[in-house]
């Protein structure tokens, strides 16, 4: 997808990975719309970039037609949905509150889904759009102390898998990024937490899972979408961990060559 003029609507705009999302896509020329709750950050980013603001919480999900209403009447249909926010919510689960389980799904997997059912229609109307999902090596393997975040962002990169195969007659484009730990609040937040942090200590000990730097991290992310990349796994020493779920979705999408891909665009 070139950038230069496009729509981005990007959730969780103002945290660590959002705000140098943010500025990578302003630097190629899109035009953006940034979603988070809270005012005052969201403002103060999207004023320098020239972008479009919409506060909201996203985990109320009759609240999501409103958030792509804003976004295209401040700058049209949208090109590039980018679901980037989510709560990391560490700690075991026989201790999680019922509201932490709930919101986690609602956050990381229920509004990526509920935003992109919501947006697609334009996009295949139009026959240009492009879904990318910020998902997690959790999504992959997950430690103890992050099961339900981890539960959460399989979900999400399963489903972007399923949408894949889906929109595979179209040309509708996903980008699934599946990111180690970031240098990032939501990192100290979940090393916060005794069970996860134990876990990424020996993983660092083994030197297995470097901290990447976030300012490496967005433009990587904004390159993907740009070369139309299905996916991308950062860090890139872990790829052959992410390949081995591709395996069996690699199966699958072989073993329907030759099917006729659904309709879903064509019958537009
Ligand atoms: N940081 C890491 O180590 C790491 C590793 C792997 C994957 N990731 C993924 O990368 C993405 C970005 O992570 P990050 O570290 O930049 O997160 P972050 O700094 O915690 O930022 C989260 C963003 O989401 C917004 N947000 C939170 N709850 C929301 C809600 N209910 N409704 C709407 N917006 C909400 C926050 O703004 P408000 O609070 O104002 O709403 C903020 O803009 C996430 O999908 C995360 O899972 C991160």
């Amino acid at each position: 997808m070139r950038l230069a003029g496009a729509h981005v609507l990007l959730t969780g705009a103002t945290g660590t990975i959002g705000v140098r999302l943010a500025a990578e896509l302003a630097r190629r020329g899109a035009r953006l719309t940034l979603v988070a709750r809270t005012s005052a950050p969201l403002v103060a980013l999207a004023g320098p970039l020239g972008a479009a603001v919409v506060a909201a919480d996203l985990t109320d999900t009759v609240r999501l037609p409103d958030v792509l209403r804003s976004a295209e009447d401040a700058h049209g249909a949208v090109d590039v949905l980018l679901h980037n926010a989510a709560i990391e919510t560490a700690g075991p689960v026989a201790e999680a509150h019922p509201d932490d389980v709930r919101a986690t799904m609602a956050l990381n997997l229920a509004a990526p889904l509920e935003l992109t059912r919501l947006t697609l229609p334009t996009m295949l109307a139009r026959r240009r759009g492009h879904v990318v999902a910020v998902s997690s090596l959790a999504a992959v393997a997950t430690f103890p102390g992050l099961a339900l975040y981890g539960a959460s962002k399989a979900g999400l990169s399963a489903a972007m898998a399923g949408l894949r195969l889906e929109l595979r007659a179209t040309p509708v484009r996903t980008t699934t990024v599946e990111l180690g730990p970031v240098h990032s609040s939501m990192m100290d937040r979940i090393e916060d937490e005794a069970l996860a942090a134990a876990s990424f200590t020996r993983a660092r000990r083994l030197g297995a899972l470097p901290v990447l730097d976030p300012d490496v991290v967005a433009p990587a992310v904004v390159r993907a979408v740009e070369e139309d990349r299905h996916r991308l796994t950062l860090p890139r020493r872990v790829a052959p961990l992410a390949l081995l779920t591709e395996a069996p979705r690699a199966v699958v999408r072989a073993a329907l060559t030759g099917v006729r891909a659904a309709q879903v665009g064509a019958a537009r």
